[in-house]
């Protein structure tokens, strides 16, 4: 396994093994890797010869509030997560040589940046477009994989390399999720013991959500009011937004379908920490 740092290095190691016809895997991370990430990295190393993985927190998709400084960076730990799944090349690039002081550009996927997690963290979808569009053209994958954990983050990457004619495939595979349903996320380490018990309100509100489709609930506004109520409970949770959404446009959805997909999104602040999560109801979602 190679460490590289430097952008014009990787992309001309990439350009020679796609050369040599190589097919690239490429999973972008910020680091301190779970299980969600090794779902991603297990599934890319499976299907392509090479496999790159990228580890950056990225300061261009965090706000001047947000936590951009204690984010953590177990990276010793990374790279042996990184070893011990067959990882070809770890891109491990700095802020100075991905954003030089000159750096200009920034990429708007409009519309879809707006809504959901857009509204409490404008500028995030940009920050996050413009880093992955930058990390396509240095590793210059056949395919990338990301979590349907950030379920808007996938919609906006989907749309940008289509919108953008970017010549490769973008593969989203499910959530993975502790005992108790909690998502897995690298921010899940700032939640103390109380806060830990009380976010599994996040995955029980969306089974709460998911049975009372299944129950012909189709009104979206009471289903969110239901989960809402059910969140509610727990001292240290406040909800942020939950919205039923189409899972293409990110349209809101009034009434749920049976026969069409919808998402059902939702941020919730445990203490100081905000947490996601979501779910496919409908009938192409099960
Ligand atoms: P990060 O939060 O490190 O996540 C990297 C990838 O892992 C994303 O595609 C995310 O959706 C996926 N992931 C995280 N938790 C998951 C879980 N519990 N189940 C399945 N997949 C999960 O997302 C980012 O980094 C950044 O925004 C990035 C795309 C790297 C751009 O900076």
């Amino acid at each position: 396994m190679k460490i590289v740092k430097r952008p014009d290095i990787m992309q001309r190691i990439a350009g020679r093994l796609k050369r040599r016809g190589k097919s690239i895997g490429f999973v972008p991370t910020m680091g301190a890797l779970h299980e969600g990430h090794l779902s991603l990295i297990r599934r890319a190393r499976r299907a392509n010869d090479i496999l790159v993985v990228s580890i950056f927190v990225n300061p261009l998709q965090f706000g001047p509030s947000e936590d951009l400084k204690r984010y953590p960076r177990p990276f010793e730990k990374d790279k042996k997560l990184c070893r011990k799944e067959g990882v070809d090349f770890i891109f491990y690039p700095g802020a100075e040589s991905l954003y030089p002081r000159d750096f200009k550009t920034r990429i708007a996927v409009n519309d879809l940046e707006d809504v959901l997690c857009g509204k409490s963290r404008p500028g995030h979808f940009r920050g996050v477009a413009t880093v992955v569009a930058k990390l396509f053209n240095i590793v210059q994958p056949d395919t990338a994989y990301f979590g349907q954990k950030d379920a808007q983050q996938a919609v906006i990457i989907r749309r940008m390399a289509r919108d953008l004619n970017m010549p490769l495939n973008i593969a989203v595979m499910p959530v993975v999720r502790e005992k108790d349903g909690l998502a897995m996320s690298s921010r899940n380490v700032y939640l103390d013991a109380d806060e830990r018990r009380d976010a599994a309100v996040l995955p029980q509100a969306l089974k709460l959500a998911e049975g009372l489709v299944k129950k012909n609930v189709r009104d979206s506004a009471k289903i969110v009011s239901k989960m809402k109520e059910l969140i509610q409970q727990r001292k240290t949770a406040s909800v942020d937004y939950i919205s039923v959404v189409d899972p293409d446009g990110l349209l809101p959805v009034r009434r749920i379908n049976p026969c069409s997909r919808a998402l059902i999104a939702l941020a919730v602040r445990i203490g100081r920490t905000r947490l996601i999560d979501n779910i496919m109801v409908g009938n192409k979602g099960r």
